[in-house]
């Protein structure tokens, strides 16, 4: 295992998002001693809300900024020191990508690169003693399994859709950095999340979400397509491990080991729900609608997440069965969440919590 890497001063981009936030949330409780700063523009995905418990924490400063302004992202990473850059801004839902691919390259291609480029200069100016670019990335960058066999870190890259396309595009300008600057990057690749804060369009809190409005449940094709569930902690927790111990230039895959079939995981939620809400045993599965499928919908993902356990130690900590339950009750006790994200009313957080820009 290479020597230990300590991050001094965190440049996070897209806290204010799903696993940004859970990560700043993770990383800040178990790293006293370390400044954050967290660089989002806050889209329609960025909620500060998520940020309560750190947002008074002096070790904690918030900036709302695009990862494509260079000259912002100079200007951080020289005042604040910065030693250690966790990439987590993108665009991050496929069904957008079909209908809107544009921002998406901006934002994970365009972006990537500014990040990289500006970091690039900041150390080789000399700035801090040590440096590491962490690169979050997902397993949609493989493209689509039939029904045996994994993702490893040697699959080549082959996305299907403009979202991953995307991503693919950012991971492999990291890849370039490396071999063509030295440059000391960390790529992971990690599967489906889910936990709180996680954005009701994607397929689970969108499913909580509409069973408990009693709204029609939209499952797309045959619903046999297969995602690989990680909880986010353990998601966050794979990224600390891997920004401290994991090889300059190496990738890593994350995962759980956890496959679904999305009707499986459907039924699981319609059945949890019927519990938890007090209602007759089959009522939330007769919403289930099944509805035209996504274009180029990927058949199954699958992680071989060998390299991470075997080089750095890491294991996810949570069962699906503890996960899964421990997510719907989150989702019950924080509806007004819910409503605020889904109104849009959560924007005006940011202009009570810090007035105008
Ligand atoms: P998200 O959509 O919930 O959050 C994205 C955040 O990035 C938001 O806060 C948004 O405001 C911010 N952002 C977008 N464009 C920006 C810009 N130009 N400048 C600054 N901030 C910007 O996404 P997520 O689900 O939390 O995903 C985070 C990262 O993890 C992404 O890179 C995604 O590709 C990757 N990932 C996600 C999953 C998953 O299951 N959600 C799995 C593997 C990898
Ligand atoms: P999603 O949460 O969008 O994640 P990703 O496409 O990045 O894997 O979708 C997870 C799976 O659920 C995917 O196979 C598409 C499917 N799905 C539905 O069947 N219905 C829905 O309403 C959504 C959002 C997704």
């Amino acid at each position: 295992m290479p020597d230990t890497f300590i991050p001094r001063a965190v440049l996070v981009t897209g806290g204010a998002g799903f696993i940004g936030s859970n990560f700043i949330n993770h990383f800040m409780a178990g790293n006293p001693g370390c400044r954050v700063v967290n660089l989002d523009c806050l889209t329609y995905a960025g909620n500060l809300e998520n940020l309560k418990g750190v947002e008074n924490n002096p070790a904690y400063r918030f900036v709302r900024g695009d990862i494509c302004d260079a000259a912002l992202v100079a200007k951080l990473l020289a005042e604040e020191k910065i030693d250690t850059v966790v990439h987590f801004a993108a665009e991050s839902h496929v069904d957008r990508s079909i209908t809107g691919p544009e921002i998406f390259v901006r934002t994970n291609v365009l972006g990537t690169q500014v990040l990289l480029e500006e970091s690039r200069r900041h150390r080789e100016a000399g700035a801090v003693p040590a440096f590491r670019y962490l690169q979050v990335s997902t397993d949609e960058v493989y493209g689509s399994l039939g029904s045996t066999g994994y993702f490893t870190e040697e699959t080549p890259l082959a996305p299907n859709s403009p979202y991953s396309a995307s991503k693919a595009g950012g991971d492999l300008l990291v890849r370039a950095y490396h071999e063509t600057y030295g440059f000391p990057t960390l790529n992971t690749r990690c599967s489906n999340n889910y936990g709180p804060y996680h954005f009701p369009e994607k397929l689970i809190p969108l499913m909580i979400h509409n069973i408990i409005a009693r709204k029609p449940l939209p499952v797309y094709g045959d619903g046999l397509n297969v995602r690989d569930w990680l909880h986010v902690k353990d998601h966050s927790a794979a990224i600390e491990t891997v920004l401290k111990q994991g090889r300059p230039g190496a990738t890593y895959n994350i995962g759980g080991n956890n496959e679904w079939k999305n009707i499986d995981i459907v039924n699981l939620v319609c059945d949890l729900l019927d519990m938890k809400l007090e209602r007759a045993p089959g009522e939330n599965r007769r919403l289930i609608t099944f509805v035209k499928d996504r274009p180029g919908h990927d058949r199954r993902y699958a992680i071989d997440a060998s390299k991470i356990k075997g080089e750095l130690g890491w294991e996810p900590s949570y069962t699906f069965e503890r996960g899964i339950a421990e997510t719907i009750d989150w989702y019950l006790a924080n509806q007004e969440w819910v409503r605020e994200v889904t109104s849009g009313a959560y924007r005006d957080y940011y202009e009570k919590q810090y007035g105008e820009r």
